[in-house]
């Protein structure tokens, strides 16, 4: 009746039987609990139930009997296969439920261990800073306005003198948003779009601050952030010189920094003013000598600021014969770490409740 040997080539397996199969489940019964892992149990699965299995060389042997024979014992021998199947699913569903619940345990990350509890929470550095700017102006008689973040390019770049193909739009290199025309609306690269709203307001004089986000692709390093704030100045009022410009620079640096630190105007380009200027305050992380924060040169570029170009006045509809005035853009981050000497503006983001719970 044996005629063929078991392929796995080890001691030939019995003729199928009934105590025969119940011992051979009771066996793999026990075996199957003992598997400590999945891999043990997937080695069991294939010695159980695969192409070399004792439950297929008794399969095979069925050929062997009679007819009827054949079939009661054919029957107990799928029935007992299918309880093994039955068993070994259970087991994996078992295994694969620890193994995830010992996952969960090593991912565990107790945050109470890591950060220090830092008590009731505060503005983030950078808001207190703007909070603080804010209110110099709002004394210097300043009203605060708001733009939104998300700009046409006619508020960010024409409007601002800086038509199509302008030279100094790509020295503000722009995230651009799929809405509309390819490339017309973007994410503001300053605040100077807020001038273009408050002048299409028509209410003059104007004296406002206009703080906010703004976004340009840059790569971060220890004085430049892809995102950052900006707080813009715009005065609008008849017969403003450069003089109650260069006045108001100086007042709220002085403000905000203290006497000792010293303020200058560079020449500078901006198409949106004319005259126009660049303003910096002497480096207070190395008090003016040259450390990595200013490059080496002592100075800070705070920001830009000018004469209201009079194209910028004609485009929004104010008449440039019978108004001027003036403008500023500065970099909110930047006054934070000066203030403080702060060496990395990086720092500001990276969230670290240790670092910010110091200010
Ligand atoms: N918007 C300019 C910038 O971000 C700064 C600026 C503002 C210059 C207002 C002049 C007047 O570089």
């Amino acid at each position: 009746m044996n005629r063929k040997r078991p392929v796995d080539g080890g001691v030939p397996p019995a003729a199928p039987s009934r105590a025969g199969l119940a011992a051979l489940e009771a066996e793999t019964g026990a075996r199957l609990e003992a598997a400590g892992d999945l891999a043990a149990l997937a080695a069991l699965e294939a010695e159980f139930l695969g192409r070399r299995s004792t439950f297929n060389a008794w399969k095979r042997m069925l050929g062997g009997l009679d007819e009827a024979e054949r079939r009661a014992l054919g029957e107990v021998l799928n029935e007992a296969r299918r309880r093994v199947v039955a068993r070994v699913e259970a087991r994996r569903a078992a295994l694969e439920g620890l193994a995830r619940a010992e996952t969960l345990e090593a991912d565990r990350l107790d945050l109470t261990e890591v950060l220090p509890v830092p008590g009731p929470g505060h503005l983030h550095l950078v808001t207190q800073i703007r909070e603080e700017l804010e209110d110099i102006f709002l004394g210097m008689g300043y009203e605060i306005a708001e733009g939104s973040e998300v700009e046409t390019d006619w508020y960010n770049f024409t409007a601002l003198n800086m038509p199509p193909d302008h030279p100094a739009r790509s020295g503000q290199d722009s995230f651009y948003v799929d809405l509309g025309d390819g490339e017309s609306v973007l994410l503001r690269t300053h605040t100077s779009p807020v001038q273009i709203h408050l002048l299409e307001r028509g209410e003059l004089p104007i004296y406002a601050v206009m703080p906010g986000l703004v976004y340009r692709r840059d790569t971060p390093d220890a004085s430049h952030l892809p995102v950052f704030h900006q707080i813009e100045g715009l005065v609008v009022d008849s017969g403003v010189t450069f003089g109650d410009l260069a006045g108001t620079i100086g007042t709220f640096t002085k403000a905000v920094f203290g006497a000792s630190v010293a303020a200058r105007l560079r020449p500078g380009y901006f198409p949106f003013t004319e005259p126009s200027a660049e303003f910096d305050i002497s480096c207070t992380i190395c008090g003016g000598v040259g450390c990595r924060t200013c490059a080496g040169v002592g100075w800070i570029e705070l920001g830009g600021c000018g004469m209201v170009h009079p194209a910028v006045l004609e485009s929004s509809g104010v008449d440039p014969e019978a108004w001027s005035g003036f403008a500023f853009g500065f970099g909110i981050d930047r006054v934070a770490i000066m203030r403080h000497g702060i060496e990395d503006m990086r720092s500001l983001v990276e969230n670290d409740v240790r670092f910010l719970a110091g200010f």
